[in-house]
């Protein structure tokens, strides 16, 4: 049976195989898809095992989206660009490295009904999360992008990969209104404090690239006291962009929207 896996540190938490299990079983595909704990310094070790030992194709996760896209034999357009790869498919014995973060997270904003085409975003976080979904906001045609960060530099360094197209400022010194707010900063929202100002979130869309099966993250847990007009987690891109990888390996596109109630009921179908 072909073999899939998805390699991260940590990994225990991750809902990939429960995803792909799900769309196996949809499609009617056979296949076995596992868990794979690397050490931090240890990704290409562990990737190079992997598909001697036979795999055909990996997940990655944080924190080794960017060694990925180093250690892959070719990298797709869009994962170059960003210098991320969160899928490897094997074909002929090379390995080849894709990024379907971004068109995961506007399939599952495209499903529920939040338009980008014409809005203002803010996107909070200049890391890995961040660089792999800005290509796809501009290609779904937002009107203008402020990245705000921690470190302001780096959203300084981020925006003018994009050609300085975008905005940048740190956390405290973010300019204007915004339609929709992302966070894709992976800590430092914890209880009651947000990490930007909460007028900031009244009446906006707010989405977190990070995700919980309940959806009560810490960002949407804020977005919601801070009176956002909506808000939401990001299972459904996790869904997605499982979805776009599953397409890449096997040639099938799985039904999403039956295995995110599932996993938001936390049944196995
Ligand atoms: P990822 O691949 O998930 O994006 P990353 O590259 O380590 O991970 O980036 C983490 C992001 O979360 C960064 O934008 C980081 O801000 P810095 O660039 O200033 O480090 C942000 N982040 C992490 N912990 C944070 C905290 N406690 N408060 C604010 N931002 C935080």
């Amino acid at each position: 049976m072909d073999r899939y896996a998805v390699v991260g540190h940590p990994i225990a938490h991750s809902l990939s195989p429960d995803i792909h299990r799900a769309f196996a079983k949809q499609t009617g595909e056979r296949l076995h898809y596992d868990k794979l704990l690397a050490p931090k310094n240890g990704f290409a070790a562990a990737a190079a095992a992997f598909f001697q030992s036979g795999g055909k194709g990996l997940n990655v996760t944080m924190p080794f989206k960017g060694d990925a896209c180093r250690w892959v034999d070719s990298t797709h357009p869009a994962a170059a660009e960003c210098g991320a790869v969160n899928t490897i498919a094997l074909d002929k014995g090379r390995t080849h490295g894709f990024n379907t973060d971004g068109f995961g997270l506007i399939r599952d904003l495209q499903a529920q009904g939040v338009a980008i085409s014409g809005r203002r975003l803010l996107v909070i976080g200049a890391g890995g999360a961040v660089s792999g979904i800005l290509d796809a906001l501009t290609g779904a045609g937002a009107a203008a992008i402020h990245i705000a960060n921690r470190t302001p530099g780096k959203a300084t360094a981020l925006a003018e990969q994009h050609g300085g197209k975008f905005g940048a400022s740190s956390l405290g010194d973010i300019r204007g209104t915004f339609d929709i707010i992302l966070n894709g900063a992976s800590a430092g929202l914890q209880g009651e404090g947000g990490l930007i100002a909460a007028e900031l979130a009244r009446g906006a869309v707010c989405y977190d690239l990070l995700y919980s099966r309940d959806g009560r993250t810490p960002f949407c847990q804020w977005a919601k006291r801070a009176g956002a007009a909506w808000v939401c987690d990001g299972l459904g891109m996790l869904v997605e962009q499982a979805a776009a990888a599953f397409a890449i390996w096997r040639g099938q596109q799985p039904e999403t929207r039956s295995v995110l109630r599932a996993l938001r009921a936390n049944r196995r179908d």
